[in-house]
């Protein structure tokens, strides 16, 4: 049976009328989301069965998973999603696609779907750390600085994950120098 990238990426079973970001089928998840600005939709109820495996939302039932205040965005190839020296206004979480981190000293990494950026920023208050330029089209969920908070408050084992992810990173980023 064809699966579609979300089924692919996130090892999750849709039903056949919420497949297809590939355009296997159409009538995604995507296309069911609701237009609220240039390139921005609202998340609806669909994209629960997308979060709920993800690590960063372990344990988060499927209620407090609907409440996330999250945005879904498009990016085309090349074009620039974070740029090094930005004030941090939102978290992001790849939901399909990949993006090229370019951190200022050290080697670019890449990041895919069911990875997560802009977590720094949101968390110490201090400028963008890296560039982040999406790779092909991709598609991005956008949680606001003031809704992140919020939900790290109400959701604390998203902190213990986040930290995971940061340790990782930083001993990633020591065994370059
Ligand atoms: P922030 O500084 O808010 O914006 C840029 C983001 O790039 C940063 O948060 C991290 O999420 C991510 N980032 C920075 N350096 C690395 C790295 N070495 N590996 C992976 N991601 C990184």
């Amino acid at each position: 049976m064809l699966t579609c990238c979300v089924e692919q990426t996130f090892g999750v079973a849709l039903s056949a009328d919420e497949r297809c970001f590939s355009g296997i089928r159409c009538g995604c998840i995507l296309g069911s989301m609701s237009t609220v600005g240039p390139g921005l939709f609202a998340i609806g109820d669909d994209w629960v069965p997308v979060l709920k495996p993800l690590p960063l939302f372990e344990g988060m039932s499927s209620r407090h998973l609907r409440r996330i205040p999250a945005k879904a965005r498009r990016f085309q190839p090349g074009e620039a999603i974070v740029r090094a020296g930005d004030p941090g206004s939102g978290f992001y979480m790849i939901l399909d696609g990949e993006v090229r981190v370019d951190p200022p000293e050290g080697r670019p990494v890449v990041l895919k779907a069911g990875d997560y950026f802009g977590e720094m920023a949101l968390l110490d208050g201090a400028p963008r750390s890296a560039d982040i330029t999406a790779l092909g089209e991709v598609t991005v969920m956008v949680i606001a600085r003031a809704a992140f908070s919020k939900l790290l408050r109400s959701e604390p084992q998203i902190a213990q994950v986040l930290l995971r992810t940061l340790a990782g990173r930083l001993r990633a980023a020591e065994k370059q120098f």
